[in-house]
């Protein structure tokens, strides 16, 4: 997020003794790229450095493969196996994923444990449900359709308020909006499809808990590790800056359409590390009469282009077996199109209510083992039906 927001008691000047109930607060700076990107300035209660124990848990690797033979993928996340008692970190399933981006899908419906990413940013598209995302920076509500962002090494959990399904996008670095969105002030420029009344910070008041030995999951590049801390992460009485968690509703991504086929960069939502993400939503089809309003065959020549379809019909891939919840990958080196008939099929169409999140990584994904278990057998030959 790019503009300033400010929550509970900050002393007047920066870096200057701050009493807050009759004590010192304990100023933390959370800044990116050392002391030059975005921060923000957390007043704690207690340090919040105080560790008393560091452990490791219990988890298993993910076993990685290459897409080879090189394939297209169909992964059908309703296939993964039930989770039990699965909550938003613990029980994510990576399915695809590099060294720039780990790409996840979860099912859950309790609470998560505190977690910090330290590898950098993470995005969380909701597919349903409610929940709400605590944090030092204080509750943020949020339900189906919604990207959450979380930037990296925020201390966070995840409350379920009604059985989550999300989709996870684990970015080693930062996930910011497109430059070419922004004017030089970082504010949102008119013709953008989406501007700051869209985004949503934490509430107004800070989130306050009050425990000792209180254990925080820590990613990092390595593995995992638990940070025992003295007391709760939760004892920020005030902060302010420009870092911080936010959300935004897909549904308020508004669409850019044309007389003929507009490409998918004008569904573009964020950038990352060698990586973008659209948003296709509903919206009215190209209006030229002769206009081919399913994508022309491409060959995404330096990207794997993942897409996750969320809801609505899915013209261009009718009969393919894609569905909600479908992920497919279609990697470099394999030309994609639209299903066969389909293009014929459009002419008569005026609009189209699909709803998916595409990510465009430009380093080749690998497979997990679950992601191949889940893959359909028969998707790289779909378009010869
Ligand atoms: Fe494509």
């Amino acid at each position: 997020m790019t503009h300033y927001r400010r929550v509970g008691d900050v002393p007047r000047k920066r870096h200057t003794l701050f009493r807050h109930d009759g004590s010192v607060a304990f100023e933390e700076l959370m800044g990116t790229e050392g002391f030059s990107g975005p921060s923000s300035l957390l007043y704690h209660r207690r340090s919040p450095s105080a560790l008393v124990r560091i452990e490791e848990p219990a988890s298993v690797p993910v076993c990685w493969h290459e897409n080879q033979p090189l394939r297209p993928h169909h992964l059908r996340t309703g296939d993964l196996p039930a989770p039990v008692a699965s909550d938003p970190v613990t029980g994510r399933r990576p399915l695809l994923g590099n060294d720039d981006v780990e790409i996840a899908w979860v099912a859950a419906e309790t609470a998560s444990p505190l977690y910090r990413d330290a590898t950098g940013d993470e995005v969380v598209y909701v597919q349903d449900g409610a929940a709400v995302l605590e944090s030092v920076f204080g509750a943020l509500p949020v339900g189906t359709g919604d990207y959450v962002v979380i930037p990296a090494s925020t201390t966070h959990r995840w409350r379920v308020d009604a059985p989550v399904e999300m989709y996870v996008i684990s970015a080693r670095g930062h996930v910011r909006l497109p430059e070419r969105y922004l004017n030089a002030l970082g504010q949102l420029k008119e013709g953008a499809p989406f501007s700051e009344r869209d985004q949503r910070g934490p509430d107004p008041e800070p989130l306050l808990v009050d425990e000792e030995d209180v254990p925080v999951l820590v990613r990092t590049r390595d593995g995992r590790s638990v940070h025992v801390h003295a007391t709760h992460p939760f004892d920020v009485v005030g902060w302010d800056g420009y870092l911080y968690p936010w959300a935004m509703s897909i549904h308020d991504f508004e669409p850019i359409v044309g007389r003929i086929h507009q490409p998918p960069p004008v569904h573009q939502t964020f950038a990352g590390p060698n990586l973008v993400v659209c948003s296709f939503v509903p919206r009215l089809y190209d209006f030229d009469p002769d206009a081919v309003k399913v994508p022309y065959h491409h060959a995404n020549v330096d990207s794997d282009e993942v897409l996750m379809y969320s809801a609505g019909n899915f013209m261009s891939r009718a009969g393919s077996g894609i569905g909600p919840g479908s992920i497919s990958l279609h990697p470099p080196g394999f030309v994609h199109g639209p299903q066969p008939g389909s293009r014929e099929r459009s002419v008569d169409e005026t609009r189209t209510e699909e709803l998916a999140v595409m990510i465009d990584t430009f380093r080749p994904l690998a497979l997990s083992a679950e992601a191949l278990q889940v893959s359909d057998p028969a998707y790289p030959f779909s378009w010869s039906r």
